[in-house]
């Protein structure tokens, strides 16, 4: 008689704390992740979805029983603190992601924080510091990373498709800062968010400038506020709007390659443009996050004539779509990417090494934007 081989079922407790957009990304990835990648040889932790906290605490309530969360609190001290709890998600304003790490840390637990790390480069590196000596995994929200088209670009990078790298040019690009008669919100306040576009959005550019032409060496750069007061919502007070609408920066790359990446919050019309060229010797390939499915390949090959820009779509043969979908053209969304990251953390947590953004590879990231802020204040290159 076939005896069953008896698996072992690491299972790991998932806290999220904050039920907003992305701790409802991360409750879909969790509550996904299993059935997504049943087939996966790849070992990873089972989650157990656990516990949820906001504020005020109903809302944690419903969130968990929405989310389908066993259990519920309005204190993110007890949730990071709970004997069930092994994987603390922090999905709340960027002000809270230190402290919260920190004491997640503190109780041995694993972080999987969204990004950006910190308010501050110094906190971000206390971050990374205290989750090293204490051991334990950690996460950060480099979603984008993971699109099967972005792998896709990189691998065809690193085989040589379109020759040697030698410029990169990005721009991401969205427009909830566009309209001057927006209130002034925390957004706006650098005790509360830190840096403006830069840490919002400039930070997912850098990772993938990151990914596709490697480490940056050095940049000069200028930020910009358009609109440098906005009306408080309740008196009509006109407070000062701290942080960058715009960011561009000149970036030289360790390979030689040049490069220019740019931001804006306040771009009517560009919803979610994170796009991307990267110009080699004998092609380049393009991309836009608003048509994440998409990737444009030109190869200097064949006759001149019949030379053009290919579109190739996503599908089974880019991994790993093919866990979504057998079936070509039938696209994958945002939060698959965080169904992806939360595979990769999982399997990281199962003793695997499944690439994703840890705690060190953010703050290398995060170094590049509090750099280009202060080569925009400063107005002097940046060495990196
Ligand atoms: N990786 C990505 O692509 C991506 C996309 C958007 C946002 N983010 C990041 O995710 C983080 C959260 O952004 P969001 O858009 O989800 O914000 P959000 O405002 O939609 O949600 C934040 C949640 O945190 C809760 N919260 C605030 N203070 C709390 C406290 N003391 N205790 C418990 N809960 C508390 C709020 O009630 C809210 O539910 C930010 O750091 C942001 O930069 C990442």
């Amino acid at each position: 008689m076939a005896t069953k081989a008896k698996k072992i079922r690491h299972e790991v407790g998932i806290g999220i704390i904050g039920t907003g957009f992305m701790g409802k990304a991360h409750a879909l990835a969790f509550g996904a992740v299993r059935a997504v990648f049943a087939d996966s040889v790849v070992p990873m932790a089972v989650p157990r979805l656990e516990m949820i906290c906001d504020t005020p605490e109903q809302r944690a309530i419903d969130k968990a029983d929405q989310f389908g969360f066993s259990r519920a609190t309005g204190d993110w001290h007890q949730l990071v603190n709970d004997a069930r709890v092994d994987v603390v998600c922090i999905t709340t304003p960027n002000r809270l992601h230190h402290e919260m790490a920190l004491a997640a840390i503190a109780a041995g637990k694993h972080v999987y924080c969204e990004k950006p790390l910190a308010l501050t480069l110094e906190q971000a590196r206390q971050m990374e510091q205290a989750a090293r000596e204490a051991g334990v995994q950690t996460c950060v929200g480099y979603n984008y990373l993971f699109n099967p088209a972005y792998l896709h670009a990189k691998r065809l990078i690193e085989e040589g498709e379109i020759g040697t790298v030698v410029h990169f040019r990005g721009w991401v690009d969205e427009d909830y800062q566009a309209d001057p008669d927006l209130p002034w919100t925390w957004r706006a306040n650098i005790a509360e968010a830190g840096l403006g576009a830069l840490g919002d959005l400039g930070c997912h550019l850098v990772s993938m400038a990151c990914g596709l032409a490697g480490p940056i060496d050095s940049l000069i750069a200028d930020c910009q506020i358009i609109h440098p007061t906005r009306k408080l919502a309740d008196s009509g007070e006109r407070r000062p709007v701290e942080n960058e609408d715009t960011a561009t920066a000149l970036v030289r790359f360790a390979n030689g390659a040049h490069g220019s990446l740019g931001t804006s919050r306040s771009a009517w019309g560009r919803k979610n443009r994170l796009t991307w060229e990267v110009h080699g010797t004998h092609g380049m390939v393009c991309f836009d996050q608003e048509r994440m499915n998409e990737l444009r390949l030109y190869r200097n090959r064949g006759p001149v004539a019949e030379q053009g820009f290919t579109t190739i779509l996503s599908g089974p043969s880019h991994p790993p779509f093919a866990a979504f979908c057998p079936a070509p053209g039938h696209q994958i969304g945002f939060n698959d990417l965080k169904v992806m990251e939360a595979a990769a953390f999982l399997s990281r947590l199962a003793g695997g090494d499944l690439p994703l953004t840890d705690f060190a590879g953010a703050l290398e990231f995060e170094r590049i934007i509090h750099a280009i802020d202060v080569a925009a204040r400063s107005g002097e290159r940046q060495h990196l």
